[in-house]
């Protein structure tokens, strides 16, 4: 039976080869919508092929797309206005959509022998026509002529939140890597880069009124060698810093490709760094402090802000500086993992809950991250703090990134806060991917089809609640992530998941599909030399 079909499809083929349709694409993410043409209708891109844009919004695809084909596909196009150009053949034209779109993010792609037509009515969604427009292409690069097949296409993202964070504390990644990361995060239509700048191993960016934080914060002298307990310790320095410069470089280039840099700046918990440049802001002043070297929270070990005014007045400082390198309109303030037993001990602390009639040490808590939203939203931004925030009472705008399971993101949003999911069972990328996997991780397992089944809005929401789910995002803790190459390990193929969990419609994802359709995005990989975890071909 299998081989009479066939033989039908040759036999059409034969008698009425221009009615065959082109095959779809293997896109990741998945689109809303998308119709193959017919295979005579292929486009042939060459180096004669213009670029064509409507208007200088579409400057930054446009160079986008010329630098792209120029690194992988030795081709350098011409570019000019569209106006005038209406009619002209073999071209890429992008054209500013006007009047109402159904999402600001949406595009419309169609490929006829005659060019590749993206349209949009923002410059971000010009921006994700032009990602797909590059899965279009084949991913061998040798040749002189490309053929695209023809095909329509209809898309914009399900969640307005696509999110993928990167530690750098405890392993710190230069800036030509975390430009490739936003690179990698923009060829998945994620629009999200959470930069986990400090923590207990380190402090990763430059304060001009502290230079402490990065001078004596910024380093440790050693670290922990495997798992904890671990074999020992390795003895050698480590550590690392962004200069000012080097943040804005990092923030303009995420611009550019329509990702927005959320900042993380850790308190009152994760602090051993800004501890070990000054201690006087802990509970125990007198008490000598190191950069932490063991992974992990070591409650006995790891002392936490004080919450007293110097403390507020060295966090507002440290914030007017962030905010002023961050155009984000969101800052991350930590607040996991605070480790309470220091202000139980701290006379300070006790004082401080009779004096503002805060119930125990999780008012404090509480008390903490309100005084700085107030300081954030004063200058116009919102917080965002992992689920540890709800605690003793949440901050009134505060947004909560739900990490410890989805509970704490179901009660942010039956509270009516915003929620980003990122629960470590589905979103943790540090975990391992395989049983046995090829290097060290953190001990706990998240296959591919775990994260590509993920579902942020959790079932228990009615349906007045969903609409405060703001998207998810995936987490890379760096412990066991000393290298970009191990980050590229553990991001890919995963990434390629959770951009169809944000991007695509619910019920159009299918693992199976997914599957078949990465083997596709692994040459595309190959062609960019990602090293990508091979054991899934
Ligand atoms: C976290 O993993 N402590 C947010």
């Amino acid at each position: 039976m299998k081989l009479l079909i066939l033989n039908y499809s040759l036999i059409a083929f034969l008698f009425f080869p221009s009615e065959i349709k082109a095959q779809l694409p293997d896109l990741i993410p998945l689109p809303v919508e998308m119709k193959a043409g017919e295979i005579k209708n292929a486009f042939s891109l060459n180096s004669n092929t213009l670029i064509l844009w409507s208007d200088t919004g579409f400057n930054p695809s446009a160079a986008f797309l010329n630098n792209y084909l120029k690194k992988h596909y030795h081709l350098e196009l011409r570019g000019l206005p569209y106006a005038g150009q209406e009619k002209r053949k073999n071209v890429v034209s992008m054209v500013r959509v006007v009047g109402t779109v159904k999402n600001p993010d949406q595009y419309r792609i169609e490929v006829t022998q005659n060019g590749i037509h993206i349209s949009a009515a923002t410059d971000a969604g010009l921006f994700y026509g032009m990602q797909t427009l590059l899965q279009l292409l084949p991913p061998n690069a040798n040749g002189a002529t490309y053929a695209i097949p023809a095909v329509s296409i209809l898309d914009y993202p399900r969640f307005d939140y696509r999110g993928m964070h990167l530690d750098v504390s405890r392993h710190f990644f230069d800036v030509a890597f975390v430009k490739k990361y936003i690179d990698y995060l923009a060829m998945h239509k994620m629009n999200y880069f959470h930069w986990h700048l400090t923590d207990d191993h380190g402090w990763r960016i430059e304060i001009k009124k502290y230079p402490e934080l990065t001078e004596i914060g910024g380093w440790r002298n050693s670290s922990i060698i495997g798992i904890y307990p671990g074999t020992g310790n390795d003895g050698i320095r480590y550590g690392g810093f962004y200069t000012q410069e080097q943040i804005k470089d990092v923030v303009k280039y995420a611009q550019e490709r329509y990702i927005t840099v959320i900042p993380e700046i850790e308190m009152p918990g994760h602090s051993m760094a800004v501890l070990a440049a000054f201690p006087h802001l802990s509970t125990t002043p007198a008490a000598p402090k190191k950069v932490a070297e063991t992974w992990g929270i070591f409650n006995k070990f790891n002392n936490v802000l004080l919450p007293s005014e110097q403390t507020f007045t060295f966090l507002e400082d440290v914030l007017t500086e962030v905010m002023a390198l961050f155009p984000s309109p969101y800052i991350h303030i930590g607040g996991d993992e605070c480790a309470k037993i220091w202000w139980k001990q701290s006379t300070f602390t006790q004082n401080l809950i009779k004096e503002k009639g805060l119930k125990d040490e999780n008012g404090v808590q509480s008390y903490f991250i309100h005084r700085i939203e107030q300081f954030v939203n004063s200058k116009g931004k919102t917080i965002i703090g992992w689920d540890e925030i709800l605690v003793g009472g949440l901050a009134p705008n505060a947004i909560v990134m739900s990490w410890r399971g989805e509970k704490g993101g179901i009660a942010a949003a039956k509270e009516q806060h915003k929620v980003i999911m990122t629960p470590e069972n589905s979103m943790y990328f540090n975990h391992s991917q395989f049983m046995k996997d090829d290097s060290l991780t953190a001990s706990k397992f998240l296959p591919l089809d775990i994260v590509y089944n993920y579902e942020p809005i959790a079932k228990t929401l009615d349906a007045a609640d969903e609409k405060y789910i703001w998207g998810a995002q995936g987490n890379m803790w760096s412990e066991y992530i000393t290298n970009p190459a191990k980050v590229e390990y553990m991001l890919f193929p995963r990434l390629d998941a959770l951009s169809e969990v944000l991007w695509s419609p619910k019920n159009k994802r299918n693992y199976p599909d997914f599957e078949r359709r990465l083997k596709t995005q692994f040459k595309r990989y190959d062609l960019h030399r990602i090293n990508y975890s091979k054991r899934y071909l």
